[in-house]
């Protein structure tokens, strides 16, 4: 464990050129805290995968008051000047929550002019694939998946059948046209729904003018940026156990949420890439279905709940909250090649005692330390959980590690030796300043 860093002065020097912001569990880890934070210290902040299913929540101190902002697509370094954002090719992109977003943002007294860059070859997110993530979770009745119904499944379903539609594909517009007209008919078919055609087509043709000063390839623009000493940040959504290939099939996502993602998804070769800060949650939480070995019972898991705000920021479900499983983490820290870890929330489990931290797993009475393959087999994990005495003092106007009362200094470094992986980064509280460095 090597990584050390002691304020905020050190962070590019010490993390490298181009880092990626990974969820380690699933989603909600508080990503985009830290990619505020980064983000004044790096040059370009991309999104490389995912869409609008994510919900990245920043506040900030302005004059006494809190201003909260979310972001589903627009990445979470737009707040600073003189930042470039970028939505990389492996993002799906949904024209109207852009729009949304950039008005809230106008709104709020921050201008993306010039500071927006969007892949020609990202896909573009249409109404359909909304309408169709609803009526294939519908048909799941009572094994739906409980995705954010933004049509992520079914617009990532449309780009490996080779019929997606990408945003470069907006700058012809007939062919555009031509080619929404085929895929909206086909799926009506399929699926059964109506939609007017051509009043979607009339609302991109509106919005072209708009959306095309945005438009570039963008992982030529990354790569030209690096060799001119360029830092990049590369942000995440979802988590790692939420990844296609990795997470707990089939309650995942339908893109690769894993440090792998960061190549593909924005064109930067993986020998770039100088550090993964891996992002934790001091428990865990999940939001629809899907296995969670530590998750609490309901009426358990509300201190957690109420104490943490823990609703979707996209859907405002109540999330699904438990121990913090250091066999998932670990699991992050393979998958990615985690360097770091920035633990969120520590201050959520002030007054809570004793703390349970779950250590390994026994499957059919033998010892694992590794996520089953199927669900049949999550259904019998017995999680070994140990127990550590909490603390009541308030921790969120702690500034050093020192600071920490004695027994949440011993949980951050019980935690730090279970997952083998130096947590650089504690979290005590939602705005900017609430961060230790270690
Ligand atoms: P993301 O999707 O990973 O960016 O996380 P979300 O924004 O969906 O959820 C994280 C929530 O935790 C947000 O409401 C954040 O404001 C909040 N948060 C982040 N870090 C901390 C922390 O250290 N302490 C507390 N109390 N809240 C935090
Ligand atoms: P951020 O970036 C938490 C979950 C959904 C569902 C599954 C599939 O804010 O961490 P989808 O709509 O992607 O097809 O849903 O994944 N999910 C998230 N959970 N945070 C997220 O994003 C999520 N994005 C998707 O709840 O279980
Ligand atoms: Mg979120």
């Amino acid at each position: 464990m090597t990584l050390s860093i002691k304020n905020e002065a050190e962070l590019t020097e010490k993390l490298g050129q181009v880092i990626y912001i990974a969820g380690s569990q699933w989603g909600d880890e508080g990503k985009g805290k830290l990619v505020d934070i980064l983000s004044q210290h790096y040059d370009i902040i991309a999104r490389c995968a995912g869409g609008a299913n994510a919900g990245h929540t920043i506040v900030v101190k302005e004059g006494g008051e809190s201003k909260k902002f979310v972001f589903h697509l627009m990445p979470s370094g737009v707040l600073h000047e003189g930042k470039m954002c970028v939505i990389g090719n492996g993002a799906v992109v949904e024209i109207p929550t852009l729009f949304e977003e950039i008005s809230m943002l106008k709104e709020k007294g921050v201008n993306i002019h010039g500071k927006l860059k969007i892949s020609d070859r990202a896909h573009l997110l249409l109404s359909y694939h909304k309408t169709i993530d609803g009526i294939q979770e519908d048909r799941k009745g009572d094994s739906k998946v409980g995705t954010t119904k933004r049509g992520i499944g079914p617009c990532y379903t449309d780009k490996a059948s080779r019929i997606g539609i990408r945003v470069g594909d907006l700058l012809d517009f007939d062919h555009f046209a031509e080619k929404f007209r085929a895929n909206a008919e086909r799926h009506m078919k399929v699926y059964g729904f109506e939609l007017d055609i051509e009043q979607e087509i009339n609302y991109y043709k509106d919005a072209i003018e708009s959306i095309e000063p945005f438009i570039d390839n963008t992982a030529k623009y990354i790569n030209e940026s690096y060799k001119e000493g360029k830092t990049v940040l590369a942000e995440g959504a979802q988590g790692t156990h939420l990844d296609i290939d990795h997470g707990t099939y089939p309650y995942v996502t339908s893109s690769n949420t894993t440090s792998g993602g960061v190549s593909t998804g924005l064109g930067i070769g993986p020998n770039k890439i100088t550090n993964v800060i891996g992002i934790m949650k001091a428990y865990t939480t999940r939001v629809g279905e899907g296995p969670f070995p530590s998750e609490l019972p309901l009426k358990e898991a509300e201190m957690l709940r109420e104490q943490g705000a823990e609703y979707g920021a996209t859907t405002g479900r109540p999330r699904r909250c438990g121990w913090l499983d250091t066999i998932v983490v670990k699991e992050a820290v393979m998958l990615n090649g985690l360097t770091s870890i920035n633990m969120t929330k520590l201050d959520v489990l002030t007054g809570i005692t004793p703390i349970k931290v779950a250590v390994g797993y026994k499957l059919n009475g033998e010892k694992t330390d590794y996520i089953p393959f199927s669900l049949k087999d999550f259904e019998n994990v017995e999680v070994e959980y140990i127990e550590m005495e909490g603390w009541t003092e308030d921790i969120s106007k702690a500034k050093t590690f020192e600071e920490l009362p004695e027994n949440a200094k011993a949980y951050v470094k019980k935690v730090e030796e279970l997952v083998e992986t130096p947590i650089n980064f504690i979290g005590v509280g939602v705005h900017r300043d609430e961060m230790i460095y270690r």
